[in-house]
């Protein structure tokens, strides 16, 4: 070990007041001070910063199957909430929330080191997905009088981002900031790689702000124009990952209208206004109200292809400023996320997928377990050229915001 655990040079206890920090400090304090396993992944080995509070910890995560090496960094606030975030995939891990009465509780899905999140258990946890995520129809579009091929790994179209070379799992370069609770990870996807045109710099940075946001921001650059996408599919249980369904959270969102899609869910074109459908939340709803079922399309007011909600919402306002998405609460926890980007969509995920796998500390994800809100340009606006564009050329920048709040009530 390199660094100074400056949670267990602490002598004085925390006052009662201070609860959520004190619950936090002692998530530290277990992952800090507890000898280390003969495997190490997730035990601090190092913090950067001054020595000071803005210290993060950063963790080996072990190693891919390739033999790459991986890090995990603790991002924490004053506040006592708890961000971690790793090198595979730019991935969040773990998040760390305090509900009515103070008491924290990871409210993420997830794996305790990186082989979980090779394992085929993974359905995207938290990572950053792209180049493009969502769908491209049937792996195809045409840029620049070319027509370029990706990987069909949604049988019969792409999706986020395609096979091994997808952003979520590949191993991105950190930097952690030396005076705010932020890390940035970096990565350049080669000309080509994935079947997506141009050398493609990217970089994402998470912050855990003291007033209690997280906030990641991605800018990206290209030598070749190339479509992009991209977002975090952390999957949400507000109650805590692995303690039930998220039938009973109530959700608003900010959206008049939503894209419709064939049964394949690949947008069809038409921009459809979700009065008088099940996928009204423009008021706050509880999920499990009315969750449209594909197996019976005619108990639910919306035409679904899907077994639960997967639909990309077009957030309200003007795209390109930060606005309210979404708001989630738990009612029995009581904390409560907002969500504000810039982006034009949000797609609602309710978990459909989720397969009872195992993840952190043994905890099991069932189906609707957990919820996705993943803010994106639309599915497949390569292939729409009356979507907002996705299209990157040399010489700009890619740059998009996506702000998490969390409160309890
Ligand atoms: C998609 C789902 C997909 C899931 C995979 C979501 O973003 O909308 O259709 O099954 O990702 O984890």
């Amino acid at each position: 070990r390199t660094g100074v655990c400056i949670i267990c040079a602490m002598q004085t206890p925390f006052p009662t007041l201070f609860k959520t920090a004190a619950a936090a400090a002692s998530i530290l304090i277990m992952n800090a001070c507890a000898p280390a396993p003969e495997d190490n992944a997730g035990q601090p080995e190092s913090e950067t910063g001054d020595g000071d509070s803005n210290a993060i910890a950063k963790a080996d995560f072990g190693e891919t199957k390739a033999g790459e090496a991986t890090e995990i960094y603790t991002l924490t606030n004053k506040n006592g909430l708890v961000a971690k975030v790793t090198t595979y995939g730019a991935t969040l891990v773990e998040l760390h929330l305090p509900d009515k009465d103070g008491n924290l509780v990871d409210v993420i899905n997830g794996f305790d080191n990186v082989a979980g999140y090779e394992g085929d258990g993974n359905q995207y946890f938290g990572c950053t997905t792209g180049r493009v995520c969502n769908r491209i129809a049937k792996g195809k579009f045409t840029l620049d009088g070319e027509e370029y091929t990706l990987a069909t790994n949604n049988d019969p179209n792409h999706l986020h981002g395609g096979g091994d070379k997808a952003l979520s799992k590949q191993v991105w370069k950190a930097e952690p900031s030396a005076d705010t609770q932020a890390v940035t990870f970096s990565l350049t996807s080669p000309d080509g790689e994935e079947g997506y045109p141009g050398n493609l710099s990217m970089k994402v940075t998470y912050t855990l702000t003291d007033e209690n946001e997280l906030r990641i921001d991605y800018e990206a650059t290209t030598d070749k124009a190339t479509p992009v996408n991209l977002t975090n599919h952390a999957y949400f249980n507000l109650g805590g990952a692995g303690s039930g369904t998220i039938l009973s959270h109530e959700l608003t969102l900010n959206a008049d209208n939503y894209t419709a899609t064939d049964d394949t869910l690949i947008p069809t074109g038409k921009i459809e206004p979700v009065a008088d459908t099940a996928l009204d939340f423009r008021k706050a709803h509880v999920i499990g109200e009315r969750i449209p079922d594909k197996e019976a399309k005619e108990t639910a007011d919306c035409e679904t292809s899907t077994l639960g909600y997967d639909h990309n919402f077009v957030v309200n306002g003007e795209a390109g400023t930060m606005r309210l998405a979404a708001r989630l609460k738990d009612p029995a926890s009581g904390r409560v996320m907002e969500i504000h980007t810039d982006q034009p969509g949000i797609q609602f995920y309710s978990g459909n997928f989720l397969m009872e796998q195992e993840g952190k500390g043994g905890k099991k994800y069932p189906f609707r377990g957990a919820l996705c809100l993943e803010t994106q340009h639309f599915p497949d606006s390569v292939n729409h050229e009356d979507f907002p564009s996705t299209i990157l050329k040399p010489g700009d920048t890619y740059s998009t915001t996506t702000v998490h709040r969390f409160s309890a009530e």
